[in-house]
């Protein structure tokens, strides 16, 4: 659907994009995380042909984006970081203007907007000033305003991060809608519990490259380290000899009652573990297997620079 190979951006001599690709599938919810300054929004703007960059190429559908820039962009739809509206109108008349400027028929535009309204639920806001609206409200009209048109690609800027729970929740919730409708969405955050929570494919962008760029599922299933956190009714520190020596158990941290335990392989340890601690005197209180999430992986991969 949409593919980038090999781009690079300056600004001056300061090099933020050093030749990054990726490429997101048709259906996909594809996350692009990255630290504050990464350059993700600088990618944005790229891809929807607001700035210019150096070197690389860009697809969208197939076609190099050179080849028919205005046509091409007319199947994306997009809500900048901080988008700004005409706070003076009301949504229904931002709506019929956004409509107009992309030549709808009066008609087609009094639909469309009635429909995208009830979508993003501003319904009962329609007519109110769009500049009165409250930051989750103003976020789910820009995204009304980024569907208006029919996107076939929807790229979102931190479509959540100046959002409370709630806000963030509704925001995630229309995203998880559009995805079951067919929506193609590319969306940048740094909050990794969202990209959790609805991502299907994820990208890291750090020191101007690409570090990673996987399925969700497998980039947990290869980075995660599997952790047993053991509470036990009396201090333990013994049953640190007795572990050390096994070859799935990589690590033990005791802490007075309680053990992390460390395990190099789940499936043996899941059959073990519970069995070779059963047998000691000191009984068990709890046993809970830690997943590592995204949170984990992430530092990992950009603060400790783990070799890829
Ligand atoms: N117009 C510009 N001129 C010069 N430097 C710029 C310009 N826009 C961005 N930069 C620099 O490029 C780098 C990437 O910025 P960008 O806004 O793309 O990052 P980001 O990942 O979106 O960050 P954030 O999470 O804060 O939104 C930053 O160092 C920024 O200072
Ligand atoms: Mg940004």
């Amino acid at each position: 659907m949409l593919k980038a190979v090999n781009l690079t951006k300056k600004y001056g001599s300061h090099e933020v994009l050093k030749g990054i690709s990726f490429e997101i599938k048709k259906g996909m919810i594809y996350g692009f995380l990255g630290q504050n300054g990464a350059g993700k929004s600088t990618t944005m703007n790229i891809l929807t042909g607001l700035i210019g960059y150096n070197n690389g190429e860009i697809y969208l559908k197939g076609k190099p984006l050179k080849e028919d820039k205005r046509k091409l962009l007319e199947t994306v739809g997009y809500l900048p970081q901080h988008p700004v509206f005409y706070g003076y109108m009301t949504a229904l008349e931002y709506l019929n203007f956004i409509g107009q400027v992309n030549k709808m028929s009066p008609k087609e535009i009094k639909e469309r907007s009635k429909e995208i309204l009830e979508i993003v639920k501003l319904t009962d806001a329609s007519k109110r000033k769009v500049g009165g609206y409250s930051g989750g409200m103003k976020q789910r009209f820009g995204m009304a305003v980024a569907m208006f048109n029919h996107p076939e690609i929807l790229i979102l800027d931190e479509p959540t991060s100046a959002l409370d729970p709630e806000g963030r929740m509704e925001v995630l919730e229309l995203i998880e809608k559009l995805k079951s409708d067919g929506t193609t969405v590319f969306l940048s955050t740094h909050i990794l519990n969202d990209v959790e929570r609805v991502c299907d494919e994820v990208s890291i962008l750090h020191e101007g490259k690409i570090v990673i760029s996987e399925n969700l599922e497998e980039l947990r299933n290869k980075y995660i380290q599997p952790i047993y956190d053991v509470e036990f009714e009396e201090e333990c520190s013994g049953i640190k000899k007795k572990l050390l020596p096994l070859s799935w158990v990589q690590n033990v941290s005791i802490v007075k009652n309680q053990a992390s335990i460390y395990v190099s392989d789940l499936s043996i340890a899941k059959q073990e573990l519970l069995k070779t601690l059963a047998a000691e005197q000191n009984h068990i209180v709890s046993f809970n297997l830690r997943k590592s999430n995204l949170e984990d992986i992430f530092l990992r991969l950009v603060n400790k620079n783990v070799d890829l």
